[in-house]
């Protein structure tokens, strides 16, 4: 049994898809989030910048006594888990692994499409996991970099007219391709799910990569005896973010699936 927080990071809101994930499965597990907001997409930078932000990310959240991070963004987890892991004496976790996994699992007729964004794809990363998983399978990878703009704007309703123009741009080669599972490889596109489930219909399933993730993550906590004591902890959360906290707030609740209980302040994590 370990009582400590984990760490659960993103270069924004989208990580939180897998805390509302890790709270599910977790419930008295506290948990100290970092969102780098003020330096959100890191999709469209380079594996050195993604890799510095990252480290900057982790070295603050090494202020807490931390048992674990979970890496809740694809796009970090695709161009640097490997190195980090080998950098920080705790376990570190990522998202890509598990949601490849997952699909390899689920599909049906061997066709699987990818979305995340421009560094991710870049990377091959899932692509090489589902190959080493079932290498008969065929992926059809396209980065969709609007719609982590788009969800930190707020835009993520079905209905919202730019989400289903970005929507139709994106996804509609995948349809074409008759692939029958997706992976949203990118920790923001959970919110999209109603958008890409209208577009697709339900023939294609979809794998969150968020939520996969937080499995994996809960599975390598049992294993290493970190979980918390259920008899003696109840669950904290803090929530911190490199701009400013109102927008975070605001749209925080809807990726939690509830209220926002705990603190939410702003840090400067670079200096
Ligand atoms: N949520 C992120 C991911 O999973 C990052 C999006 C971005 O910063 O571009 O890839």
């Amino acid at each position: 049994m370990d009582n400590r927080p984990i760490g659960v990071f993103d270069s924004g809101l989208g990580g939180l898809t897998a805390v509302r994930e890790l709270m599910d499965l977790l419930p008295n597990e506290s948990i100290v989030y970092l969102g780098d907001t003020g330096r959100v997409p890191y999709g469209t930078r380079s594996k050195e910048t993604i890799l510095k932000y990252a480290r900057q990310d982790i070295n603050f959240l090494n202020t807490f006594d931390l048992k674990a991070i979970l890496i809740a963004c694809g796009t970090i987890t695709t161009n640097g888990l490997d190195m980090i892991q080998k950098e920080y004496p705790l376990p570190i976790l990522g998202v890509a692994e598990p949601a490849a996994r997952a699909a390899a699992a689920a599909t049906r007729n061997g066709r699987i499409g990818l979305i995340a964004t421009q560094a991710s794809i870049r990377s091959g990363l899932y692509e090489r996991i589902i190959r080493a998983e079932s290498p008969q399978t065929e992926i059809f990878s396209v980065p969709c970099p609007l719609f982590v703009s788009l969800v930190e704007a707020g835009h993520y309703a079905k209905g919202d007219p730019m989400v289903k123009l970005a929507a139709e741009e994106y996804l509609t080669s995948l349809q074409e391709q008759k692939i029958d599972t997706l992976i949203l490889g990118c920790t923001h596109y959970p919110l999209l799910s109603d958008a890409i489930e209208d577009f697709f219909g339900p023939a294609v399933t979809l794998i969150n990569s968020g939520a996969q993730g937080a499995l994996t993550f809960r599975e390598m906590l049992a294993q290493k005896d970190l979980l918390a004591d259920p008899q003696q902890v109840s669950a904290t959360y803090q929530y911190y973010v490199t701009d400013r906290t109102e927008q975070f707030s605001r749209l925080a609740a809807v990726f939690l699936g509830r209220p926002v209980s705990g603190l939410v302040e702003q840090v400067v994590i670079d200096q």
